[in-house]
């Protein structure tokens, strides 16, 4: 048996440190090194299949090397767009995350893909959140009765690892990572050792069984899963819910896939009958009134690998005291500082003594730079106190000498926008098609000036 030596971890990344330090090697974090007597715990990666003697593993690298080859092909999830976005349905011995605020969806997006899955094989969902009795009549409600599926109102992993051994699981939900415990951990449930012990177990349980994993985990105030970004390495996908509360709709995002492309998204809408998949996403984001107000412009941005129409809204309102207040949702906050210059240097608007505020509406994060234009526009129409026509769209990427660059995939999204019956594009230049688009009008734009003026006059 190894002496027993302490070490530190860090309660934000799970990372280890030989001795305390203020901050965390690791991820910089401050006073957050917790001691941690060694020998009291197993160590990730050397408590099961580890052979005796062994050197413990660097603290991020996975338990186990993944034998992906010879594992037999995916499995359907029982939910298209979620097969769509583990990138062609679920991997045998695969471990999947879901982050998410509570009551987001979590529990009903799972409990649903068990009940599927568990059609054609056994399924066990461990519980701790709630009784075996409130799933169960959740799971009636919702018209899933599966026989293959067993409920496990457990906590302690051991004895939940050892009924998915004796049932020979093809999946396993665990629900949620903060409720479950080893008894040989030292630390209390929701712990950073717990959380990290407990999520390497289950890797190591996937990988020697073959048993796909689905691990709920419950979004912090800093808004990463159970703290430690450790359970994210762990992990062969990550998948997160991003929507807003209001809305009944919600969007399932891959921010991490060992087996297919990130970035994808999965849509849904929450319904009395659960989680029910979104044909037309567009359509989601696009509920504006028939009167169109000042500060509202739709964009075609390009999420999870197709064109998707998206409303972006401004405002601009004169500052009262201190300073300008620049908050944007769904946009990146820096990308916006910088686009406010740009449209004061060379787009003749100046907001320095205004509060600016820029939202993507229906919870959606763009993350891309044809949000540029719509973002501007949209600041614009609401300085100018001026609504753009309800059938305008408007993509394209603005640089720091007010040039409007063309984005991927222009033709793509000047379909999908004629196709959701907008009448006239304002995009980049380059972005214009040689052939025309049946029932749109095109008008591209070279410098951000040219745009501004096109969109209200001079
Ligand atoms: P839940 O899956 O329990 O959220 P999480 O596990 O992420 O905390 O979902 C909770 C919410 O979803 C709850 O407010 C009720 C709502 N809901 C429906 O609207 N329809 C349904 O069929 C179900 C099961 C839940
Ligand atoms: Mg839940």
């Amino acid at each position: 048996m190894a002496r027993p030596t302490i070490a530190y971890v860090c309660a934000a990344c799970g990372g280890e440190s030989a001795k305390w330090q203020g901050q965390c090697p690791q991820c910089g974090e401050w006073n957050s090194l917790e001691r941690r007597e060694a020998g009291a715990a197993p160590r990730a990666g050397s408590a099961a299949g580890g052979k005796p003697g062994r050197a413990p593993r660097a603290p991020l690298a996975p338990a186990v090397a993944l034998p992906t080859e010879g594992l037999p092909a995916r499995f359907g999830s029982g939910l298209a767009e979620l097969d769509r976005v583990l990138g062609g349905g679920v991997v045998p011995g695969s471990v999947t995350l879901l982050g998410g605020d509570p009551g987001i969806g979590k529990s009903t997006l799972l409990l649903q893909v068990a009940a599927s899955v568990a059609a054609e094989a056994p399924v066990l969902y461990a519980t701790g959140e709630e009784s075996g009795a409130q799933v169960g009549l959740r799971a009636r409600r919702l018209g899933l009765g599966a026989a293959q599926l067993r409920l496990a109102p457990e906590t302690d992993l051991e004895e939940i690892l050892a009924q998915a051994r004796d049932a020979r699981a093809r999946l396993l939900v665990v629900d949620s990572i903060q409720t479950v415990q080893l008894a040989a951990v030292a630390s209390s449930a929701g712990g950073v050792a717990q959380l990290r012990e407990c999520a390497s177990e289950l890797v190591r349980f996937a990988k020697s069984t073959g048993t796909a994993v689905f691990i709920v985990g419950h979004v912090t105030k800093e808004g990463a899963i159970a703290g430690p970004r450790v359970l994210e390495h762990l992990v062969d996908t990550v998948l997160y819910f991003e929507s807003d509360a209001g809305s009944r709709f919600r969007i399932v995002r891959a921010t991490k896939n060992r087996f297919g492309a990130v970035n994808e998204l999965a849509f849904f809408a929450m319904t009395e009958g659960g989680l029910r998949e979104v044909a037309n996403p567009s359509a989601i984001f696009l509920a504006r009134p028939e009167q169109v107000a000042p500060g509202s412009v739709v964009m075609v941005a390009r999420e999870g690998g197709r064109p998707l129409l998206v409303e972006i809204q401004g405002l601009v309102d004169p500052m009262r005291f201190g300073n300008p207040r620049r908050v944007a949702q769904g946009l990146d906050s820096n990308r916006l500082s910088m686009l406010l210059a740009v449209l004061h240097r060379h787009g003749g608007l100046s907001l320095q003594d205004h509060d600016v505020f820029a939202n993507v509406v229906g919870g959606l994060d763009v993350r891309e730079t044809g949000s540029d234009l719509p973002v501007l526009l949209a600041l614009a129409s609401s300085l100018r106190d001026r609504a753009l026509p309800e059938t305008l769209v408007a993509f394209g990427e603005v640089g720091l000498t007010g040039e409007v660059r063309p984005v991927a995939y222009g033709e793509e999204r000047l379909r999908e926008a004629a196709k959701q019956g907008f009448r006239v594009a304002l995009v980049p230049r380059d972005n214009v098609p040689r052939r025309a688009i049946d029932g749109l009008v095109i008008r591209g734009v070279g410098r951000l000036a040219e745009a501004v003026e096109d969109a209200f006059g001079r």
